[in-house]
């Protein structure tokens, strides 16, 4: 199959799609708060992904129980919503929305902060955020996928993180996920190059303990750190532009 170059159709429905998870995003943060459980949190998000006639692509993908992934502290990813699990003071919290909308793809995350949080925890998510935009900063043409996990790499080591390694970013639009996998660690210049048209994600997880995740046996979903320690991710849908990149997730025009 290989990795697809969208056409300009495309890249509008994907566009979209990825400007109203955005959205989500946006909507859901005054509701963060102490004492909701993320089962609530999922359904605000799910009623309003349908309210704007998309639907959400986790829902039933694989199996998957609910709209969307909210993974808490230890967990690194592929949280499941729950009723049982009220948010409380200190929490850190991933949320990530992925829209289906006219049938295109458009997939973010980002770590939201429950209360009062502690400076470790608020350093995690800076440094996570710093290697996102590390890795965005790596799309135009012509550069290597592998430069995109070189940079996030070197930079969350040197602050004493680790790197997920058992899960990348993708290509994403037509399907959830495409090829290539995108690594959040990789060698100088390794990987595919990159040509305009291309969509994918960056997603890095970065852990204050040991990089290893361990898969809770009773959902086969829940993704948390081996050693239990905190874990934080930043996600963005990125075009390869024709001289560099288009951030289609930013909603602020951060980027
Ligand atoms: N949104 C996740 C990603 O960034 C994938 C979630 S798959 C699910 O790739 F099944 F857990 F929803
Ligand atoms: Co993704
Ligand atoms: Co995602």
């Amino acid at each position: 199959m290989g990795i697809i170059i969208k056409t300009k159709e495309q890249i509008e429905g994907i566009r979209k799609s990825s400007q109203l998870a955005a959205q989500c995003l946006d909507f859901i943060e005054p509701y963060v708060k102490v004492g909701v459980s993320t089962g609530e949190l999922d359904r605000k998000i799910e009623d309003f992904i349908r309210e704007h006639g998309a639907t959400p692509a986790p829902l039933n993908y694989h199996g998957f129980p609910r709209a969307t992934c909210i993974s808490p502290n230890e967990v690194v990813c592929h949280g499941i919503p729950s009723e049982e699990r009220t948010l409380k003071d200190g929490d850190i919290i991933n949320i990530d929305v992925t829209t289906i909308l006219d049938g295109y793809y458009g997939d973010t995350s980002r770590m939201f902060e429950v209360g009062e949080i502690k400076q470790e925890a608020a350093q995690l998510i800076d440094t996570t955020k710093h290697c996102l935009d590390l890795g965005i900063q790596q799309v135009k043409p012509g550069n290597r996928f592998g430069n995109i996990g070189f940079v996030i790499g070197r930079y969350a080591k040197s602050k004493g993180y680790s790197v997920v390694y058992e899960f990348c970013g993708h290509g994403v639009g037509i399907e959830f996920h495409e090829e290539p996998q995108v690594e959040h660690s990789a060698r100088r210049n390794s990987g595919q190059v990159m040509l305009p048209g291309m969509i994918f994600t960056i997603e890095p997880m970065i852990n204050l303990g040991k990089s290893r995740v361990k898969i809770d046996e009773s959902d086969g979903w829940t993704a948390t750190t081996i050693d239990d320690k905190l874990s934080a991710q930043f996600e963005h849908t990125i075009l390869v532009t024709d001289d560099g990149f288009e951030v289609l997730t930013d909603l602020h025009n951060e980027y």
